[in-house]
């Protein structure tokens, strides 16, 4: 397989989401494996997404959310639900845009060049599942556009891929 990802200017967002979805659904055409389409799908958000410096997924394991396949610098391993904003968006099963990190009561730390982050959280079947957690040295990178994006492509993973990776 070859694969060209290509970089989105993000001038018309909603179209351009609806682009990256097409490239997300030929990526994960006939793959039901999550751990390879959670990489893939952390790949081709890094590279088509400006301004970030951070996409990967945490999934639930008990508890715990724990590190999956993501783009960017190592990041911390396990996070509880409720803390950070990833364990807050778990825990509320909803999206979470956070303009200025440093505001966010309790966010945890993974790359002090982050500003901005966005976390929607991976549902299957009203389940959760885990999480979708992008990073961006921006302030304010993320809006309501890149929320419904960002759920779009995380529901054609969660939906491409039967069984969870494997623990
Ligand atoms: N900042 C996140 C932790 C994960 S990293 O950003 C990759 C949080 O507060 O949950």
């Amino acid at each position: 397989m070859s694969y060209t990802a290509q970089r989105y200017e993000f001038r018309d967002k909603p179209g351009d989401y609806a682009r990256l979805a097409q490239d997300l659904s030929g990526l994960l055409a006939g793959e039901s494996d999550r751990l390879a389409n959670a990489a893939n799908t952390a790949a081709l958000i890094f590279a088509a997404l400006p301004d970030i410096n951070w996409a990967g997924f945490y999934f639930l394991h008990g508890t715990e959310l724990v590190l999956g396949p993501f783009q960017g610098k190592p990041a911390c391993v396990r996070i509880g639900l409720g803390q950070g904003v990833c364990g807050a968006a778990a825990a509320q099963r909803r999206t979470l845009v956070v303009p200025d990190v440093q505001k966010f009561p309790g966010h945890i730390t993974c790359d002090s060049a982050s500003r901005a982050e966005i976390v929607v959280p991976l549902l299957e079947r009203g389940t959760l599942i885990g999480v979708l957690d992008v990073d961006s040295p921006v302030a304010g990178r993320f809006d309501e556009a890149d929320a419904r994006g960002l759920e779009t492509l995380a529901t054609l993973l969660v939906t491409a891929s039967a069984a969870r990776p494997s623990r």
